[in-house]
């Protein structure tokens, strides 16, 4: 058991430290292509052959042959004893190292035979298929599923027969019941008096191996109609199913090299997609997308393509990879959707419609935001104020989940863009029947022109009449609460400088204006007040002075708050070149967002620390990260 842990932690410390990071503490390395390469630590040379490659999460040396992972790297470039090795690794990666028996060291050195076994067993697998008792099996997959021999031979599929036959096969090569066992291979009945037998019996067996090719674990389908269709590998000390994807050994070089990567349902989807001419294809085993293998799916392919039938099961699929991908989205990295028609799989699709429709509908792909939204929108009512809060509010929240900051303010500024357009009503339209915002347009920003409703000899400014979206009643309590929580913890000290700065150089809310998140300040009013400047701004007919935008801006609704606003007295009373001042509003911003990020990642700790979940988890490192790296580069600066 214990040395299950190991394995898993091993595996946990090797997905969370790029190797890049391991060896660059001990190599110079420079980025060649998708590896990186540099002078090799373990002989002496003057031209590099060492090279590191990120995606398999090992270094090799053409040179000497040396060659491993992390630990290894730690082991052998830093003369550490394995232990010592993985106790720096955990703590580099920020874990607690658990508690390990002495005898799993030697288990784990020993892990090796493991991957032996399994190799063993599909080599086992493979030719029972060529036998005659196999022939059922091998019919099945060239006439059923209509596999050529080079194919079946590719997956290396096989075939496990009925009578214990690889137990008995490995027990004569001297393998142990107990690793036979672990590894998923035989059960063993609970009932003394029965004897242990073949995990896979009578069924055609697909090997599932891990990014190296080693095998890990079988994929087992029965011949005749009978549910469940599949048996699959329990977990094993070798097998980790949220981590590992199908057929990413081998996928993942074309994916490389084509920029694509199919995500699709099943095994013989991959096999299918691959004998039409997708070779970048890939599968989960059996269970749902995980945060682990769509980090691993990055690895290869910045946006890889989730492809899924579009019943209803399909759909659900799509939403709960929604659920999974938000909180790790980082900025250039997504997931892509594909819904085939008919209640097709990748296989039914390409045997009725051929590799040309196909790659057609490859190109046809939604982006996440789509899904995202249709996930909240599509059956919902909408029929008053109070449901379109809702639903708004909802995907404010959903949005919320994605940790990455940048990827984070885009998706929000998108959301607000369609709830705006969605649900904006030219005033003699309204309530004529209950409006069909959610109906899917061609192009979700087409915006209704707002002047066409406007009466034209009406005034050029917006600000007068302007409705601040968020602030729908502010009550004495709620002001209340502002200018208590403003005198002790001045969280909008930065915007009000920045909102300052606008009114004297207007020129700075177009450089500006994206940076400052509406829903970062505290204060409603202030918030509003930027929402009036930049209104007043865009929609001015003219270049606006900076006197001239406060002038507008004061006989708004927002007057009071821009009085009121000291930052704006004080700045008004020295004459700042444009360039200075803009030093200083960056220097705000740098100290908003490193105040949010701290907040915010002292909220989510507390969260988590109530209520554990992975998506929290994994947003707060993300927070983590991103405070470290301005942390860094702040340093840098100095
Ligand atoms: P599907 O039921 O869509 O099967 O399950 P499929 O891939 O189309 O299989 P064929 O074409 O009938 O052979 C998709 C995936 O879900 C897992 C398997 O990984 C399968 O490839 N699955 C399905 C199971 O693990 N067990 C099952 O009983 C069914
Ligand atoms: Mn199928």
């Amino acid at each position: 058991m214990a040395s299950d842990d190991l394995q898993r932690f091993l595996d946990e410390l090797r997905a969370r430290i790029p190797i890049a990071d391991v060896v660059g503490a001990k190599v110079k390395l420079v980025k060649k292509g998708r590896e990186y390469q540099g002078l090799c630590p373990f002989h002496n040379e003057k031209t590099p052959s060492f090279t590191v490659n990120e995606a398999k999460g090992f270094y090799h040396c053409f040179g000497c042959g040396a060659h491993g992972d992390i630990v290894k790297f730690e082991m052998e470039a830093n003369g550490l004893p394995f232990m010592d090795a993985v106790q720096k690794l955990a703590h580099q990666a920020g874990l607690q190292m658990p508690q390990f028996s002495a005898k799993d060291k030697a288990e784990q050195e020993s892990k090796k035979s493991l991957y032996e076994i399994m190799e063993q067993a599909c080599l086992f697998f493979q030719r029972e298929l060529r036998m005659p008792s196999g022939a059922e099996g091998l019919k099945y997959f060239s006439q059923k599923r209509g596999l050529s021999k080079e194919i079946i031979e590719k997956f290396r599929l096989g075939y496990a027969p009925n009578n214990n036959g690889l137990m008995a096969h490995l027990k004569s090569l001297g393998v142990e019941e107990s690793d036979l066992k672990d590894l998923g291979l035989i059960a063993i009945p609970e009932d003394e008096k029965k004897r242990p037998h073949d995990f896979f019996r009578n069924r055609v067996m697909i090997p599932i191996a891990n990014k190296q090719g080693k095998i890990i674990a079988f994929g087992g389908r029965v011949m005749e109609k009978i549910e469940p269709k599949y048996l699959n590998s329990p977990e094993t000390p070798i097998f980790n199913k949220r981590r590992n994807l199908y057929n990413l050994d081998k996928a993942r070089d074309a994916a490389y090299k084509e920029k694509k990567l199919i995500i699709c349902e099943g095994y013989m989807d991959v096999i299918a997609l691959d004998r039409y001419g997708f070779s970048y294809a890939v599968a989960p085993l059996g269970t749902a997308l995980t945060e682990e293998q769509i980090a691993e799916a990055w690895k290869v392919c910045a946006e890889p393509i989730l492809c899924l039938d579009g019943d209803a099961p399909g759909i659900k699929a799509a939403m709960r990879a929604v659920d999974r991908v938000l909180p790790i989205l980082k900025a250039g990295y997504s997931l892509k959707f594909l819904f085939l028609p008919d209640n097709m799989d990748p296989d039914e699709y390409l045997q009725a419609h051929g590799a040309v429709s196909f790659a057609a509908l490859m190109n046809k792909t939604k982006p996440l935001i789509d899904i995202l939204w249709q996930k909240y929108t599509e059956h919902e009512d909408s029929s008053t104020p109070e449901k379109k809060a809702l639903i708004e509010q909802t995907l404010l929240t959903e949005v919320n989940k994605i940790a990455d900051y940048t990827v984070r303010n885009y998706y929000t500024r998108e959301i607000k863009n369609r709830i705006y357009t969605a649900f904006k009503q030219s005033p003699w339209q309204k309530n004529k029947e209950t409006p069909a915002p959610m109906e899917k347009k061609e192009n979700n920003h087409a915006e209704i022109p707002i002047k066409q409703v406007q009466p034209t000899n009406q005034q050029p400014y917006r600000a007068r009449n302007f409705q601040p979206r968020q602030t729908l009643a502010h009550n004495i309590v709620s002001q209340a609460e502002n200018l208590r929580k403003s005198l002790n913890n001045d969280t909008d000290k930065n915007i009000r400088f920045i909102i300052a700065a606008e009114l004297i150089y207007p020129e700075l809310i177009d450089v500006y204006e994206e940076q400052i998140y509406l829903d970062e300040i505290e204060d409603e009013s202030l918030k509003e007040l930027q929402m009036v400047i930049a209104d007043t701004y865009h929609e001015a007919e003219e270049k606006l002075s900076g006197e001239d935008l406060a002038k507008e801006v004061e006989k708004s609704n927002a007057g009071k708050t821009l009085k009121n606003l000291l930052e704006w007295h004080m700045l008004k009373t020295k004459s700042f070149f444009i360039n200075d001042l803009r030093k200083l509003v960056e220097q705000n911003l740098k100290e908003n967002k490193r105040r949010n990020l701290e907040k915010e990642i002292k909220e989510l700790t507390a969260e988590l620390k109530q209520n554990f979940s992975e998506g929290t988890y994994y947003r707060l490192e993300a927070l983590k990260k991103e405070q470290a790296e301005m942390i860094e580069a702040a340093e840098l600066a100095i």
